[in-house]
């Protein structure tokens, strides 16, 4: 885990790394802004302190709080809860990262696994109507809601979305932003409406997925996509970006090989994105993805040949069309330096 504290106060700005890559023979750059490096190694870092000063002060420190999570925002908020001395309830599913589910409860947090699928291709509702029982059960306990509370788009709106737009200097870009329950996209959507940046704001989603329209069918990636609609985006958004797991994960392995920057299945897909959009488009010659989380939370999973033969993906393979030219970065650190 990376701490990013100021002495000023609030969190450093994550980093970006900037690629430039030849797509069919045109140069392009490709800006990857670094979640990792985010306080408990996730965008959900930024989420899960929007989150708890939300319900701060309702918290009854005896009960403490429940949340349905695929496991960055429950390291966040175990580590959150761990500092103020309350309970925390994860309630997760079998495909939660096995070293996040490690972390979650070295911190205290208290694990409940729901291992019957929901019918919708995952777990979440299940997940679901397991908080909903605990919340029955146990008078006092807080749910945070990820899936409703607009504490978690603010945190965006405020935070995220500004500080890449300075960290890119303005410039025109497609933005890809990954979708689970839609928070980070919302946020980042009205940022857009709110101060007009020149930007493309582009959702990514994986194939099966239902958060922003469409039927749910089976996924295989965990921490983007969602059995339901997204609260946060019921009319959906446009341009959206289906990808599916082979395509994320050859992605995935080629970062890591070429460029040495490791990062999760989520990030893989909005980099696969933002190469389709670079193919359709030779006017388009940049592109940001909001890589949420890092390489070590997929070492059993995205990394790993038996998991990858298992669900019958294959391994590396080229990337056809594209070739990296340089990697530059992490580029700019500081806000003050934009
Ligand atoms: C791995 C991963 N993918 C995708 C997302 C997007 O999530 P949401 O739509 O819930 O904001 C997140 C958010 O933190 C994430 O951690």
């Amino acid at each position: 885990m990376v701490s990013t504290s100021r002495a000023g106060g609030g969190p450093a700005p994550t980093p970006v790394v900037r690629l430039r890559l030849e797509v069919e023979g045109i140069p392009r750059e490709l800006w990857l802004k670094l979640e990792s490096y985010s306080p408990y190694g996730s965008v959900k870092g930024r989420t899960a302190l929007a989150l708890w000063r939300d319900v701060e002060a309702r918290v009854d420190p005896a009960a403490g709080l429940v949340e349905s999570t695929s496991g960055n925002l429950g390291l966040a908020l175990a580590a959150l809860a761990a500092a103020h001395r309350v309970p925390f309830t994860a309630v997760v599913d079998p495909r939660t990262s096995a070293a996040l589910l490690y972390d979650i409860r070295a911190l205290g947090a208290r694990i409940v696994t729901v291992d019957t699928q929901d019918g919708a291709g995952g777990y979440l509702l299940g997940r679901l109507d397991r908080v909903r029982s605990l919340l029955r059960e146990r008078p006092g306990l807080v749910w945070t809601d990820q899936y409703h509370n607009p504490a978690s788009p603010n945190a965006h709106t405020t935070g995220t979305a500004p500080e890449l737009h300075r960290q890119t200097r303005g410039q025109r870009m497609s933005v890809l932003v990954a979708v689970s329950t839609g928070g980070t996209l919302a946020g980042f959507r009205r940022y857009v409406e709110e101060s007009g940046p020149d930007w493309e704001l582009v959702g990514v989603d994986v194939t099966g997925s239902a958060a922003l329209g469409g039927t749910a069918g089976p996924r295989l990636l965990s921490g983007i996509g969602a059995s339901r609609r997204s609260a946060f985006l019921p009319d959906g958004h446009r341009p959206t970006v289906h990808i599916d797991a082979q395509e994320a994960v050859t992605v995935c392995l080629w970062l890591r090989d070429t460029a040495g920057v490791g990062v999760g299945g989520s990030a893989g897909a909005l980099v696969a994105a933002a190469l389709r959009r670079f193919r359709a488009d030779p006017a388009c010659t940049s592109a940001a993805c909001l890589c949420p989380d890092g390489a070590d939370r997929y070492l059993g999973t995205v990394y790993s040949p038996d998991w990858r033969s298992a669900h019958g993906l294959t391994g590396t393979a080229p990337l056809p069309g594209v070739r990296l030219l340089a990697a530059d970065g992490p580029v700019p650190r500081t806000e003050g330096t934009g």
